[in-house]
């Protein structure tokens, strides 16, 4: 190559570069609306390993750093949120499982994210594996996160903008206590083969969650995840899911990338651990997307 080459804005490098920077700038420029009320997302997708959990770090962090108050709920016996957000999650640490399982206050295992100023985390830890079989037998199975959020959102002194509970990959009580508890469900789908199976049943399920236990729920958001230019495929899973769900899917797609997968192994988000990169300026616009469009869209 020659140095010519380098320095010629019509090289593909010289146009990434050009591109980031005009994402950066744009974003920059731009503050974002807070809700009035506080927005609760369920981030859920039965389909284990999509980006579920880097979705609801990636996501809360982006929203924190703009200025809102945000509340990350683990709902995961895997604790990867948890970690990603480099909260303290060990066997002993009060966590999400004796807010749903005992009775222990919110606000007694809430803990603040070292990530940003205003962003929180309610821990999971590994005694919450046992909770989908300790839960059947408890009053109000379904209710326990719902009246533990809203007495917790009632009684904080300064508003939360957001809350996001991370789910896990599975339909049980945990992931109901979570539809439950949230007035807006947020689902991560993967560019892949096989993204849209199940997705039926998803939505079957949320159906049924809103007929019978919380007629505000309803899906607002569909964000598509580790997204590859390069195959036809992911090209391909994109326009059927934009086809079938005009109005939930964000703009916003989020590439695949290494940034984003190697940021929680240092107990961070990809906003903080490499804020210019492609990775982590996708989840900013989805954050911009989401707060722009409000709860009414
Ligand atoms: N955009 C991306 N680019 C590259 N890797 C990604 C991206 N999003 C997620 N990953 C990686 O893919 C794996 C699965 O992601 P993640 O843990 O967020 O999925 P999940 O739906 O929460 O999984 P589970 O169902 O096990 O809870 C992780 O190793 C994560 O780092
Ligand atoms: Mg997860």
């Amino acid at each position: 190559m020659t140095t010519e080459g380098v320095y010629d804005e019509s090289t593909p490098l010289a146009r990434e570069v050009a591109e980031i920077t005009r994402r950066r700038l744009a974003l920059e420029g731009a503050s974002l609306p807070l809700p009035a009320t506080t927005r609760v997302f369920t981030v859920s997708n039965q389909k284990g390993g999509v980006g579920k959990t880097t979705t609801t770090v990636n996501l809360a962090a982006a929203l924190a750093r703009s200025g809102a108050r945000v509340l990350v709920i683990d709902l995961d016996p895997q604790g990867n949120a948890s970690t990603a957000l480099g909260v303290e999650h060990r066997a002993e640490t009060p966590s999400v499982y004796d807010v749903v399982v005992g009775d222990s206050p919110l606000a007694d295992v809430v803990q603040k994210s070292p990530e940003f100023e205003t962003l929180y985390c309610v821990p999971a830890t590994i005694h919450l594996a046992g909770a989908e079989i300790e839960l059947v037998s408890l009053v109000a199975r379904e209710q326990r996160l719902r009246t533990a959020l809203d007495a917790f959102l009632a009684a904080s002194g300064e508003p939360f903008h957001y809350v996001f509970i991370d789910c896990p990959p599975s339909l049980g009580l945990l992931t109901i206590n979570a539809f439950v508890a949230a007035r807006e469900v947020l689902i991560p789908i993967q560019c892949e083969y096989y993204a849209l199976e199940g997705l039926s049943q998803l939505l079957n399920s949320i159906q049924l969650i809103e007929r019978h236990l919380n007629p505000q729920l309803r899906v607002s958001t569909i964000l598509l995840t580790m997204y590859d230019a390069r195959t036809n495929l992911a090209n391909q899973v994109v326009s059927d899911v934009r086809e079938h769900f005009p109005q939930q899917v964000l703009e916003t797609v989020i590439p695949r990338s290494v940034r984003i997968s190697e940021a929680p192994s240092y107990g961070q988000s990809v906003i903080s651990y490499d804020e210019g990169s492609p990775g982590s300026l996708s989840y900013l616009e989805a954050a911009a997307e989401i707060a722009r469009r409000g709860e009414g869209a």
